[in-house]
């Protein structure tokens, strides 16, 4: 009974890995070479660590004037949403870059999860500005904005679905050269200053896809605790619901050696490998600050250590998952906030409806880890008791 409880759990895994281009945010493969021949049939029996440029510490965001001198760069893009372009973060970033005399332009039209139009008006600033550089200051969706907007204004001919995750655009690979980009995220959830991942609302399919590419991953994300003491509570509890599933779900994801095809050539391993032994180490770390700090973090906004330590670990669940992959509570989270009508997240300063990303990963995730709980019992039951479980 239970070892058919595991095969149909790792027949739904498996088959949510091949699909993959459909569960746009966490499922991409950052290889868009051409696919394995149909005869590979072997799982595969390695996997690799991609990490990005991290620096930490509370105040460090004074340190991005220099940076971006010491790049040499003249003419930068500073990206914001208009909620954030009001707050200290923003303003911290400004005062470094006119102390440090860069010449900047502010975009402050982010929109907070992006859709495909605010994607091309952004990309439409960049061109027009030729920047050199770019600094990106906020949550998720303004690092991904930015991204996208690094990239079309990197390669001025190609189409807006060119990049696009296959099978709703094209999957073209990345060949053009990037701009630096510097990511300031002032929420403690994505870990999108790690990733080579830039999601959006394509509006007319009502469906959340993306573009996936190593080329695409900040230069260098500036994590300053000091900005997530603006974030109000319900900001801080959905991008933390954002930071515990990327941990459970990188952690009870397929392993690396279940996964097949084996690739032939490195370029074709996906990042999103399946569970490996490096990836559970961050993910744990990251799920023992979680269990810690992340009540504390909503309930107080000038407890410090609980704000900063929970900064940490969306960068450590950010490194885990961009190299493990995340599954169930993900791919079922893009109907549920694709198809938003009416809903308006409380303490969430926009003007149209959304489900927050958070929000609507963690929803189905009483329901998938009881599911899934049959294939890793013992992984379950060890990230229960670091949740509080007691037996
Ligand atoms: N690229 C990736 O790897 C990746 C991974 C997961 C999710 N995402 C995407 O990221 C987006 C969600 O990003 P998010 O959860 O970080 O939030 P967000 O960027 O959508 O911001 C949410 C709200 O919080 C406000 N805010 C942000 N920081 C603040 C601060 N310090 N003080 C006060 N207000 C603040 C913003 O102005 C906004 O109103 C979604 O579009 C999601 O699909 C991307
Ligand atoms: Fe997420």
């Amino acid at each position: 009974m239970a070892a058919a409880g595991r095969d149909r759990v790792v027949h739904l895994l498996r088959q949510l890995q091949r699909a993959a281009c459909q569960c746009p945010t966490h499922s991409h493969t950052y290889s868009q070479a051409p696919g394995l021949p149909a005869s590979e049939k072997t799982t595969d029996y390695a996997f690799e660590m991609a990490v990005s440029n991290i620096r930490y510490g509370a105040g460090v965001t004074k340190e991005v004037g220099m940076d971006l001198q010491n790049m040499g760069a003249k003419n930068v893009c500073l990206m914001t949403d208009k909620n954030l372009s009001q707050l200290p973060p923003v303003e911290v970033v400004m005062n470094s870059l006119t102390k440090n005399g860069i010449n900047f332009k502010v975009y402050d039209n982010v929109r907070v999860e992006p859709t495909d139009k605010s994607f091309v008006e952004a990309i439409e600033f960049a061109k027009r500005g030729a920047f050199d550089a770019y600094v990106a200051v906020g949550g998720g969706s303004t690092i991904d904005t930015c991204k996208a907007a690094n990239l079309y204004a990197s390669s001025p001919d190609g189409d807006f679905l060119d990049y696009v995750n296959d099978p709703i655009g094209k999957g073209k690979p990345v060949t053009v050269t990037l701009k630096p980009l510097i990511a300031v995220p002032t929420t403690a959830g994505t870990g999108s200053e790690t990733t080579g991942v830039a999601i959006f609302d394509y509006e007319h399919l009502k469906v959340k896809t993306g573009i996936a590419s190593r080329a695409i991953k900040p230069t260098l994300g500036i994590i300053d605790p000091l900005h997530t003491l603006h974030m109000p509570p319900r900001v801080v509890a959905n991008s933390g619901f954002d930071v515990l599933c990327h941990a459970l779900e990188s952690y009870t994801a397929l392993p690396y050696h279940m996964r097949s095809p084996c690739p032939s050539n490195p370029v074709n391993r996906p990042a999103y490998q399946g569970s490996n032994p490096i990836s559970d180490v961050w993910a744990i770390q990251a799920l023992q600050i979680v269990a810690k700090y992340l009540k504390r973090a909503v309930r107080n906004p000038d407890d410090l250590e609980a704000r900063s330590n929970m900064h940490l670990a969306s960068v450590f669940a950010g490194i885990g998952f961009g190299n493990a992959g995340v599954h169930l509570c993900h791919g079922m989270s893009y109907p549920i906030s694709g198809l938003v009508k009416m809903y308006k997240a409380k303490d969430y300063n926009v003007d149209h409806s959304l489900v927050p990303h958070g929000l609507s990963v963690v929803l189905t995730s009483p329901a998938v880890f009881t599911f899934t709980a049959q294939m890793f019992p013992e992984r379950h039951l060890e990230t229960a008791k670091i949740l509080g479980k007691s037996n």
